[in-house]
């Protein structure tokens, strides 16, 4: 869907590059998170994709076609942007800024009514106080639903997202990652989603892009960059905690035996994840527990042994 081949930009002639002979492929409908330090040239790359930034060599396909050669303005009609900072319209009102792209494409009034009404109910707020609001009268957090809303507008098939929840507090920025994981598996999108937090890029990233200095230095999925980092600077950047980060891909249901056992003495249910049901074996000072199925009916037990050999 989306294919970087030697991209290279250069903001000054001479200039050491802030992307580096990139090369970049996100498949149709997965999503792909970057990540790497403040500089590396995340944003550079992201915004070169809808053409808000040139490159200074290479091309770069979306849909097959060649974007260098398309209508940037065009183009970004049918890419939703969320912007680093959210970037709302400040004159317009909220239903204004959900609107904007809807309206450029020319649909009839009570077509963006709905769907600007649906997509504040996707993301949590509520239509009723929402609507006539302006930007300044909303929280951080409030305001980058609706950026989050704004980029869905109409339905784009690709979505670039830059720190989409960034100012987020970690509780709400939890739901709202579950819920646009959620989004993402009703509504298929190709999504270059970045971040700086390296657990939204394990939950939302099919795949996680490390960058460092302009340059990809892996690009594999969250299990593979987990459990085999390709050099210190990745091992470094995921952290010693790695191991148990690549716990949380997994589910009590993926390590459980389907047996009862008699010594389970507390239970754990087998849609959590194996990071908090280690944690809960900490915490109660045991090394197997019970696993119950959504009706509570105990379905089996998880040990110690079978969590560290997932
Ligand atoms: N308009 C510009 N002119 C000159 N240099 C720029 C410009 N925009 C970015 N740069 C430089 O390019 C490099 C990459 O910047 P970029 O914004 O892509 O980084 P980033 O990875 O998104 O960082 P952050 O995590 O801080 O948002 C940085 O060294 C930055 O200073
Ligand atoms: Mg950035």
């Amino acid at each position: 869907m989306i294919r970087m081949e030697n991209v290279t930009k250069r903001y000054a002639e001479g200039a050491a590059p802030s992307v580096d002979n990139l090369t970049l492929e996100v498949p149709e409908g997965s999503t792909v998170a970057l990540i790497g330090p403040s500089g590396c040239g995340k944003t550079t790359t992201m915004r070169m994709i809808n053409r808000l930034i040139e490159p200074t060599e290479g091309r770069i396909f979306v849909n097959g076609e060649d974007v260098t050669q398309a209508d940037p303005v065009q183009l970004r009609r049918h890419i939703g942007y969320v912007i680093q900072n959210v970037g709302l319209f400040p004159h317009m009102t909220i239903a204004e800024n959900i609107a904007a792209v809807p309206n450029l494409l020319g649909w009839d009034q009570p077509r963006i009514r709905k769907r600007t009404e649906d997509l504040l109910d996707l993301v949590g707020l509520d239509p009723k106080e929402m609507l006539a609001r302006y930007p300044r009268q909303l929280s951080g957090g409030q305001r980058q639903r609706i950026g989050v809303a704004r980029a869905l507008a109409a339905d784009p098939a690709v979505l670039l997202m830059d720190e989409p929840f960034g100012a987020i507090d970690p509780i709400a920025r939890a739901r709202l990652q579950d819920e646009f994981r959620q989004i993402l598996s009703r509504v298929r999108k190709t999504v270059v989603l970045v971040t700086h937090d390296l657990d939204e890029a394990i939950r939302l990233g099919d795949r996680i892009a490390i960058m460092k200095a302009g340059r990809i230095v892996q690009y594999d999925t969250p299990d593979a960059i987990l459990s085999k980092p390709v050099d210190d600077f990745v091992s470094n950047f995921v952290g010693v905690d790695r191991a148990i980060k690549r716990l949380s891909l997994f589910s009590v249901a993926d390590a459980a035996l389907a047996l009862p056992s008699a010594n389970a003495k507390s239970s754990v249910a087998a849609s959590l994840n194996l990071r908090d049901a280690l944690s809960l074996m900490v915490a109660g000072n045991t090394d197997i527990l019970a696993v119950t199925g959504e009706d509570g009916v105990v379905v089996g037990h998880l040990t110690r042994e079978a969590i560290f050999s997932i």
